[in-house]
């Protein structure tokens, strides 16, 4: 039974406490790292989060896509935001060398087991935390977990979408790390964001080893995300969108 216990270990990558990731719950700097390149040079990313949503200190609505966010929202001054929630494949709190589950509580914060690319998940925040408001902030950084999603340029456009309408008009931020299969795209689209000033303020940088999008939702925004079109992605993409869209045949939304 041992050796199974490790062999099923090994194949499913965790280790010995039941982790699977190398990062599993990561600080506030740890994703301010991540995305520097997006923000002003030598910000820190509380500051930058808390003044640009200043508007909405003490009702602010915060959700990790990907992760717990127990260390990540405890980072931020307490109270500011009204309820904060991590959404991940399990809640493995449990596991962590300090189970944060009581504090999480305390700071109104929740984990919502799910996959982020189903809308089963999705509905499931907007029932059970969202419930008829929107998100101020959403960030994604799944770091090893970006490798398990499909490089589908129309499928995760879709989802982008999904997470698009969960940011609220308020000037909601989100922010993302892509794969970097999405890069090129990435970059296009966001200089189309600009251009056609689509009452998004986008920024979309890279920092050579990782693939940035900052996104704010203002007043004026279109219902849906605006997207590359067909050809758009196919004179980017070339012949590596023939393969690419088979990996979207084992991800369908339900
Ligand atoms: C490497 S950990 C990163 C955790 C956290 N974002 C951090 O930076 O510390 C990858 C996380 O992605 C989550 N994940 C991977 N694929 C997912 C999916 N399709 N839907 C929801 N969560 C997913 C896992 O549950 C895990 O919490």
């Amino acid at each position: 039974m041992k050796e199974y216990r490790s062999e099923i270990r090994r194949l499913t990558n965790q280790d010995k406490r039941g982790y699977r990731w190398d990062y599993c719950d990561s600080s506030l700097s740890s994703f301010e790292e991540s995305f520097a390149v997006l923000l002003p040079r030598g910000e820190k990313l509380k500051n930058y989060v808390e003044q640009s949503l200043a508007h909405r200190a003490g009702e602010a609505i915060g959700i990790e896509l990907g992760g717990p966010g127990s260390s990540l929202f405890s980072g931020f001054t307490h109270g500011f935001f009204k309820k904060t929630a991590g959404i991940a494949l399990a809640d493995q709190r449990r596991f962590f060398d300090y189970d944060p589950t009581d504090k999480d509580t305390m700071r109104n914060h929740t984990v919502i087991e799910g996959d982020i690319l189903r809308r089963s998940t999705l509905r499931k925040i907007e029932q059970e935390f969202l419930q008829g408001e929107k998100a101020d902030f959403i960030i994604k950084r799944m770091v090893g977990g970006d490798f398990y999603l499909p490089c589908e340029p129309f499928f995760m456009g879709g989802r982008a979408n999904d997470y698009y309408q969960m940011l609220s008009r308020s000037r909601g931020l989100m922010l993302v790390e892509n794969p970097m299969a999405f890069w090129d795209l990435i970059d296009v689209w966001g200089l189309h964001s600009h251009h056609n000033n689509y009452g998004l303020e986008v920024d979309v940088r890279t920092n050579g080893s990782r693939g940035g999008v900052m996104l704010r939702k203002l007043a004026d925004a279109p219902e849906e995300l605006p997207l590359l079109t067909v050809e758009e992605v196919r004179e980017i993409v070339g012949d590596k969108g023939k393969y690419s869209a088979l990996s979207a045949l084992f991800a369908t939304p339900s």
